[in-house]
């Protein structure tokens, strides 16, 4: 069903995710453009409910701090636009209160990225896509955004048939305790743990010093998620889908990209 609610000039925007990398960047990005929001709201896990999260201001929201609110239904009363990066299991658990609340939900997880409802939108490469949204606009994997945006200005003077890629992606893809890990291990490698001594939780492989080429789960053909992600969302965000991508994705030791 086509969405009709207008959007008001300040909107209340919540944060779904903001004690993570993703959500800290999504209030860096609040601030850095002023978005004009009339308010921001950090939500997280009750893990973090009560916790403070430092703001620049955007819009009619000053600088300073905000409490962070547990993610609940009730919570997006009010909501314009929920910016959500909390992992696909907790958009999916959310979705029906979001849009319910009348909010737009803007998902950075990989929950509905492929759904046939769901625009996946690159502002620089389809924007007009927003257009047939019905209460979610879903954002690509990371890797899909940087290529398509390089690949969309060469598409345009002629088709691409072919595409041949390599990723090498920082920790931060895989989330703010997995930087945690690389710094730990890098510290705790040169202080010579052992190998077996290590901690390895957020990667397959120690990741101190070494690459992994293994990013999600693998595929039944031996490729891996991440890698498939490029290859089918390269399709829907060009609306093309004789695209052929050959994607390789390797974690490097390093902590942001
Ligand atoms: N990092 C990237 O570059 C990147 C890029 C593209 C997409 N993504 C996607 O964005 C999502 C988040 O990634 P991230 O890197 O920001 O992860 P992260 O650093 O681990 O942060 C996860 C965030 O989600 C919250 N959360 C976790 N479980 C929750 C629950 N049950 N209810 C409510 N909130 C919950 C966490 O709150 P607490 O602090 O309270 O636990 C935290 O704010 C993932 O779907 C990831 O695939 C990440």
């Amino acid at each position: 069903m086509a969405w009709t609610k207008e959007m008001p000039a300040n909107p209340v925007v919540a944060v779904a995710g903001a004690t993570g990398a993703v959500g800290q960047e999504f209030l860096r990005v609040l601030h850095d453009v002023d978005f004009p929001a009339a308010e921001v709201r950090a939500l997280a896990s009750a893990r973090s409910a009560g916790k403070t999260v430092p703001f620049e201001g955007c819009g009619q929201v000053p600088a300073g701090e905000l409490t962070v609110q547990e993610m609940t239904p009730e919570a997006f009363e009010g909501v314009d636009i929920a910016l959500f990066s909390a992992g696909a299991g907790v958009s999916k658990a959310m979705r029906e209160a979001v849009t319910a609340a009348g909010a737009v939900m803007i998902d950075n997880s990989s929950a509905f990225r492929m759904d046939e409802d769901v625009p996946l939108v690159v502002p620089e490469v389809n924007p007009q896509d927003v257009a047939w949204h019905s209460g979610v606009i879903a954002n690509p994997n990371c890797s899909t955004i940087q290529m398509v945006v390089a690949l969309k200005p060469l598409y345009d003077l002629s088709p691409i048939k072919r595409v041949v890629v390599s990723t090498y992606q920082a920790a931060s893809g895989a989330g703010a305790p997995a930087m945690a890990e690389l710094f730990d291990q890098t510290r705790d490698y040169l202080n010579g743990t052992p190998d077996e001594e290590l901690t390895i939780e957020a990667f397959a492989h120690r990741i101190a010093f070494n690459t992994i080429p293994h990013i999600d789960v693998f595929m039944d053909d031996g490729s891996t998620k991440e890698e498939w992600k490029m290859v089918v969302e390269t399709k829907k965000i060009m609306n093309d889908p004789a695209i052929e991508v050959a994607a390789t994705c390797v974690r490097v030791p390093v902590l942001r990209c």
